[in-house]
């Protein structure tokens, strides 16, 4: 069962607005054919309304979208309600919090890191990886050490909620991945503080040159074994850039992202002529079809941009909704599609 696409507008009234569609208005380059002069900024679930509007600041004023993306996700790294992205995150079954981020240009370039802890804006260090070394990747002790070298500072707490939860679950110590969706009435009753289960923060920016980047950072599933790395530092996985085509990150759980490769796919059926929306729908798809018994116990979403300034995202489960922002509307959110 497919359920209907709604386009919920929060206006300065706080009144919602329905929209049937969605069109990008502006001029053509005249040597690419592509959308230059309109910058937009798209993200995972609610709180990139605030990320979107951290980026907005940085494409309003023809700034680079490889600036937008980090300052946007800046926001949800610093909250400390948001128990999902950050040093605020929920720990993992030893109750260390350990961050996954990646980020990645429109020539290409990318740069990630892993199971890293202690740091505040693990993207920035992404960012510092793809900038400063001849790697992609960093992990564990060695992103810490390169965080440290390049002048990050070390922080060393849990969040009292974050470790409340943890103390919480390891009472029971049951591991296995609750389903995340913007929806509070669905969240687990047990987990204190702010209840929204959702995790990563995949964000998308196109600025006013035309130029393509993403990010993508998570501490991951809560109470994860330690060690465990997901889906959003694997580029291809959790974040896929082609400046040619478009961009597209996911959200949910990593281990079926990692296993579909889904960002890298989701931009390679836009190649082939997919519209966003359908390049998602399709990966999610080809998860429900691979393990369709695992897919229904689990949350994964996909998020599109492409290079025209085009825009959707698909889901499994019900739930999952998207920020959008550009000129016409800081603070448009939509209920992605699903499939159940
Ligand atoms: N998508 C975030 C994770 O699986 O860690």
């Amino acid at each position: 069962m497919y359920n209907r696409r709604k386009f919920i507008r929060l206006s300065a009234l706080g009144i919602p607005l329905l929209y049937s569609t969605k069109s990008i208005a502006g001029a053509l380059n005249a040597n690419t054919g592509n959308q230059v002069g309109s910058p937009i900024v798209i993200s995972t679930w609610n709180f990139g309304i605030e990320a979107n509007a951290a980026a907005w600041n940085v494409l309003k004023n023809g700034g680079r979208a490889l600036d937008a993306v980090e300052q946007g996700v800046w926001v949800p790294e610093s909250d400390p309600q948001n128990h999902s992205i950050g040093l605020n995150g929920y720990p993992d079954r030893d109750g260390k919090v350990t961050l996954d981020a990646c980020i990645m240009d429109e020539q290409g370039n990318c740069g990630s890191v892993a199971a890293l802890e202690f740091i505040a804006h693990p993207i920035s260090v992404a960012r510092r990886v793809m900038e400063k070394t001849p790697h992609v990747m960093l992990v564990g002790e060695g992103a810490l050490q390169f965080a440290l070298e390049q002048g990050f500072e070390k922080v060393n707490k849990l969040n009292p909620e974050s470790e409340k939860a943890w103390k919480e679950w390891l009472k029971t110590a049951k591991y296995k991945p609750v389903i995340n969706i913007e929806n509070k009435s669905f969240a687990p009753k047990k987990l204190p503080g702010n209840q929204y289960n959702h995790d990563t923060i995949g964000m998308l920016a196109l600025d006013s040159k035309g130029n393509l980047s993403g990010a993508c950072t998570t501490s991951g599933m809560a109470f994860k074994m330690h060690g465990r790395v997901g889906d959003s530092p694997i580029i291809g996985a959790g974040l896929y850039i082609d400046n040619e085509v478009g961009g597209a990150t996911s959200t949910g759980v990593g281990e079926e992202v990692i296993r579909n490769v889904g960002s890298f796919l989701v931009v390679e059926l836009m190649r082939q002529g997919y519209s966003p929306e359908d390049a998602c729908k399709e990966a999610v798809m080809r998860i429900i079809k691979r393990k369709p018994e695992t897919a229904k116990e689990i949350q994964v979403g996909f998020l599109a941009l492409n290079k025209k300034g085009e825009y959707g995202a698909y889901a499994i489960q019900k739930g999952f909704s998207y920020a959008v922002c550009d000129a016409a509307d800081q603070k448009l959110l939509i209920k992605g599609k699903s499939f159940y």
